[in-house]
């Protein structure tokens, strides 16, 4: 049996066997959509609408209960039959040319481009308690009720056996999305969900801005400013590159920026009345020099040969945060460099 898919924003119509699998069928109409774990059902990246039509797919986590009231579904994870409506959301397609980016972001409301997709999320699970009949090594035990593959640091696995034990085997998860996998970044007793913050932090050459957001609502509650104290050391960004090539230079720079933020990270939490450990993942932007500075990566190959060091992921940042927090940078164009 034959199916029409329609395919929204695009305007294209494609025909496909039943029982394909969504990702196929949209690949067949020319459209590229995000798959880094190559329909596996791991990443989450290949999130797409059924606005109208019957379909079979695969429960998940990875969908957040209101994106599946929305309609939202895994494509790889999807079965065609019946005639859909599907819509690709912006962010889930995957290659445009700026200028079609730039004419379909002027043709959506913000909510529609910016789906909410918070960096870490918490899941509360009551496990089953090992008995004679059942016994699941406490790991393995954890994945199962999670329904999904995810990742663990040892030093967070030798404290499990004690943190499940004491929690009478109910505890709350925190998993950070490492884009094709989800890493276990925390794991605390009792249900802990509703406390689930973070901070958006914009780090300029002369300001530095955060906003504390409510991961479970992508609400912001609060924002904060202050200049960036590395401006004891030079006001522009060459200045501090020459800077930072002196003995001991980039550390003190490095040093700034971090006083910087969480002097401002430390404000608002007292001001909304939050504890520190409840702030869970950082989302950092900045020019590439700053952000070079706030990892601590040394500036200078980029202003004598304009090559960069680019690095997303790091943890262990020294801020004012529970080592395990998850800390993601987005690098600021290159029209920043010299
Ligand atoms: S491609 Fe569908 S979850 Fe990764």
């Amino acid at each position: 049996m034959i199916h029409k898919i329609k395919i929204v924003p695009d305007n294209l119509e494609i025909n496909v066997e039943d029982n394909t699998d969504l990702l196929t069928a949209i690949s067949k109409s020319g459209l590229r959509i995000r798959a880094s774990c190559g329909g596996k059902g791991i990443c989450g990246k290949c999130k797409v609408i059924i606005k109208d039509g019957k379909y079979v797919t695969k429960n998940t986590h990875l969908l957040t209960e209101s994106e599946k009231k929305r309609g939202y579904v895994l494509a790889c994870q999807t079965k065609v039959i019946d005639n859909l409506l599907v819509e690709i959301p912006l962010q889930y397609e995957e290659v445009f040319t700026p200028a079609e980016k730039t004419k379909r972001f002027s043709e959506r409301t913000e909510e529609e481009v910016f789906t909410f997709c918070p960096l870490v999320k918490k899941i509360f699970v009551k496990l089953e308690k090992p008995s004679l009949s059942n016994t699941t090594a406490d790991f393995e035990r954890l994945v199962h009720k999670l329904e999904m593959s995810v990742e663990i640091d040892l030093d967070l696995l030798y404290g499990l056996e004690k943190v499940l034990r004491d929690a009478n085997w109910s505890v709350t998860v925190t998993l950070a999305d490492y884009n094709i996998y989800s890493k276990i970044i925390r794991i605390e007793p009792g249900d802990t969900t509703r406390n689930n913050y973070g901070i958006a932090l914009d780090i300029g050459t002369t300001t530095v801005a955060i906003y504390l957001v409510d991961l479970n609502t992508g609400k912001i509650l609060d924002a904060k400013v202050s200049y960036n104290k590395q401006i004891a050391f030079g006001e522009d960004v060459i200045t501090r590159m020459m800077y930072a090539q002196e003995e001991n230079g980039l550390d003190k720079l490095n040093i700034a920026i971090k006083e910087t933020i969480n002097d401002l990270i430390d404000n608002v939490a007292k001001e909304e009345n939050i504890l520190l450990s409840d702030i869970y993942a950082i989302q950092c932007a900045g020019n590439t020099t700053m952000t070079h500075m706030f990892l601590n990566i040394p500036p200078h190959n980029m202003r004598v040969l304009k090559n960069t060091l680019c690095r997303r992921y790091f943890n262990n940042s020294k801020f004012y945060l529970y080592p395990h927090n998850f800390v993601k940078c987005i690098y600021g164009g290159t029209n920043q460099c010299p």
